[in-house]
């Protein structure tokens, strides 16, 4: 059997992937309280927010007063979902020292998603980078529906591949690879990671797995036994993606702990104190999470 990394990175990314789809608006004070928690369980990697347009995502339209409500640490990177210039803006406004930016491997999603094909958002995201690196602002890359898309079906991983070029041509320090429907089968990972790692080292790609069909921790799995060794997750299974039909959560952050501190690979993450922060946000949702760990005592 393949040898399994000894210590994993989480991107928590509950805050903003989870939150996005959820309908019921939490304060910010709230949401900077569940951050307060995440950071507390030992996460060092938290995506917060998002500097989309606030009517698309109502949800997160406060990012700049809840960046702003945040803890700093020298041991934390707080991250944001920046779309293009005036988002870059907005996330320099608010003192964030990390962004996204977000494409597709499919055409049709990131039309619905962001309004642009890829070649023109790749386009957009370059004058981006280069302000956003230029203020020692670092960034990381999305790919979404790296898989399967909810209009086009199957991806194929040529596609993914020169999404991914494109991105870290640009300068993002990693390309999270995005499973956005959760659709995905290890055999699909094993294709489509087997030939992302032809062309890439394991530590410039993560892996962001939706769990829809109940698959994200075989994915996780399989993607370990690959070398790969950054998964995003989400605290309690929150969320899904607004322009994702059918979609929901990421894979949930205690699922993911539960699975690397039973096989013995280091996190970091304390799973007492992540449930103390998933049942704070569940209760502020009104909600049962669908995380399995989590309805264990
Ligand atoms: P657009 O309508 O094409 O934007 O939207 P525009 O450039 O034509 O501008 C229209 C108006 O919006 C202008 O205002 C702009 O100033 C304003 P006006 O002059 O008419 O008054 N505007 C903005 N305002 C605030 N913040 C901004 C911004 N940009 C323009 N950043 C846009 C393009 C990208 C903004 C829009 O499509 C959008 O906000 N999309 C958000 C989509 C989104 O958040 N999706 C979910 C996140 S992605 C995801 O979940 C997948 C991921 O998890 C990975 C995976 O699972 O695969 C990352
Ligand atoms: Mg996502």
């Amino acid at each position: 059997m393949a040898s399994l990394p000894k210590s994993v990175r989480i991107v928590e990314v509950g805050p903003r992937d989870g939150l996005q789809n959820e309908s019921i608006i939490v304060p910010t004070e709230k949401k900077a309280a569940f951050v307060r928690l995440l950071v507390a369980a030992g996460f060092q990697d938290i995506e917060v927010a998002s500097f989309v347009h606030p009517k698309w995502v109502p949800q997160l339209a406060d990012a700049q007063e809840l960046i702003q409500q945040l803890d700093t640490s020298p041991r934390v990177r707080y991250s944001a979902l920046v779309p293009n210039m005036k988002g870059l803006e907005r996330a320099i406004e608010s003192g964030i020292r990390r962004i996204a930016v977000f494409t597709a491997a499919s055409e049709t999603f990131n039309r619905k998603n962001i309004n642009r094909g890829i070649q023109e958002s790749i386009a957009a995201f370059k004058p981006v980078l280069d302000r956003a690196l230029k203020e020692g602002i670092s960034a990381r890359g999305y790919v979404s529906t790296s898989f399967v898309c909810p209009y086009e079906g199957t991806i194929a991983k040529e596609k993914v591949a020169e999404v991914t070029r494109a991105l870290l041509d640009l300068g993002v320090d990693e390309v999270s690879i995005g499973d956005t429907i959760g659709a995905a089968t290890p055999k699909d990972v094993e294709n489509t990671c087997g030939y992302l790692l032809t062309q890439f080292p394991a530590a410039s790609l993560a892996m962001h797995f939706h769990d829809t069909y109940g698959m994200a921790v075989a994915n996780v799995y399989q993607s370990l036994q690959m070398g790969l060794a950054i998964f995003d997750s989400s605290a309690g299974g929150l969320g899904g993606c607004p322009y994702a039909p059918g979609a929901s959560g990421n894979i949930a952050t205690e699922d993911l702990v539960y699975l690397l501190d039973r096989i013995g690979i280091e996190t970091g993450v304390s799973l007492k104190l992540l449930r103390r922060a998933s049942h704070f946000i569940a209760q502020e949702l009104a909600r049962d999470l669908p995380s399995r760990v989590l309805k264990t005592s």
